[in-house]
């Protein structure tokens, strides 16, 4: 049976049937707007103001999140690319230094190699959209690169058993972007546990949103003790910190420089009541995510990427490909949607900041060789999927991106 459109679309004068935003972030919760008034109220927005762990908001943040994550420590830092230069510096990366790294992911990653003022030597991805295992061994064996920073990026996972055998093998300082990967698992472990540092964002479009923030976690004792001292804790005033070790504290002391990246008061005031919620917000998504998938799974022009059986993931943006469209259609239809209200960008065009082609920047990186990423990115759409948008929103969005595909192959 061929498929017919539904209705006529608005750029043919037909009326607009999104009547939502779909890209809406999620407001801040209101104990987290009363807890916000409060210390603007009391002139009480510095962190280390607050002289004891529990006082701080931010000191309490770092607590809550290490718990709920199943981690040792968290320092909140004032974005996830500071927390990737500071576990940058830890691991000990020279300028000059080659570091490890997706080729599918956000210019923010590479942009944080460069600012520890190394190269960046893009690994291939996979089908799954992850990095690729036998491409990451081939680079490590050309590159002598000895840190891996790895990125989840929109959630997708690698293969981590493959990845973290060559972690192993070749001794590798690893540390996870799980910028996009709040509540994700591999094999039930939730990422962000397999390497020596993760980081996280709570940068507007994240599972945790507070306008702009990140989080340093660890394990190690003395990368939280080098990673406050990084941040901007001067002087006496880790004793506000929870968890942190006096003798390593003094140790390290005036030894490292403090590049003023600390987590804002009021940031850690507004992220605290949002923890719990990251559970509740997953099964949103996720029922939101099966729904489309279903929805989408009828249309020969779309394909969704299939994650390993290993990972259960936070589903909070869907990607997919255009299948059997030509550049000029594939563009039309962005374009199409746009008018509709379902705004949309595809990874491989538009100078997108995900294609690795643009990141200028990096010098040569972006004549390398990636032929599974460019296969992946070349007609990938992104769609946002956050938790205001409900099963009717989903039907709408569904039947309106349909409408678009037919108009566009009319
Ligand atoms: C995959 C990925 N990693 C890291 C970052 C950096 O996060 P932040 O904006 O908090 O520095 C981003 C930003 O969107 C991202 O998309």
């Amino acid at each position: 049976m061929t498929a017919t459109r539904s209705r006529k679309l608005v750029i043919e004068g037909g009326e607009k049937i999104v009547d939502f935003n779909i890209k809406a972030f999620k407001p801040a919760p209101e104990e987290g707007i009363q807890n916000a008034v409060e210390l603007m109220r009391d002139g009480m927005m510095y962190r280390y103001q607050h002289k004891t762990f529990e006082s701080s908001h931010t000191s309490m943040f770092e607590k809550e999140f290490a718990e709920y994550h199943g981690s040792k420590y968290a320092v909140g830092l004032n974005s996830c690319g500071s927390a990737m230069f500071v576990a940058m510096n830890i691991a000990g990366v020279k300028p000059g230094d080659k570091v490890l790294s997706n080729a599918f992911t956000f210019t923010a990653v590479p942009s944080v190699i460069h600012h520890a003022r190394a190269t960046p030597v893009l690994v291939e991805s996979n089908h799954e959209w992850g990095m690729d295992a036998e491409d990451l061994e081939k680079k490590v064996i050309e590159s002598g690169a000895k840190v891996l920073l790895m990125s989840y990026m929109r959630g997708h996972v690698p293969d981590i058993d493959a990845i973290m055998a060559i972690v192993t093998k070749y001794d590798l300082f690893f540390i996870e972007d799980c910028a996009h990967a709040y509540n994700t698992f591999w094999d039930g472990i939730p990422l962000g546990r397999f390497g020596k540092i993760s980081c996280f964002s709570t940068q507007s479009s994240k599972g945790l949103s507070s306008g702009e923030g990140g989080i340093f976690v660890t394990d190690n004792e003395e990368f939280a003790a080098k990673a406050i001292l990084y941040a901007g804790s001067y002087e006496k005033l880790w004793q506000a910190h929870y968890n942190v070790n006096p003798e390593l504290m003094n140790k390290w002391q005036n030894q490292i420089p403090g590049y003023s990246l600390r987590m804002q008061e009021i940031t850690a005031s507004i992220l605290r009541p949002q923890i719990s919620r990251l559970n509740v917000i997953n099964k949103i998504h996720t029922e939101n995510f099966d729904h489309l998938k279903e929805l989408f799974s009828k249309n020969e022009n779309i394909e969704v990427p299939q994650p390993f059986p290993k990972v259960t993931n936070f589903n909070d943006t869907m990607q997919f490909h255009l299948v059997g469209l030509t550049r000029e259609q594939a563009d039309q239809f962005i374009e199409v949607a746009g008018l509709e209200g379902i705004p949309m960008q595809i990874f491989g065009a538009g100078r997108n900041a995900r294609d690795f082609r643009e990141w200028k920047y990096t010098g040569d990186v972006v004549n390398s060789e990636m032929h599974q990423t460019v296969a992946n990115i070349e007609f990938a759409c992104d769609l946002s999927l956050q938790p205001h948008l409900g099963i009717a929103e989903i039907e709408t969005i569904a039947s309106v991106i349909s409408d678009v595909l037919l108009y566009v192959q009319e």
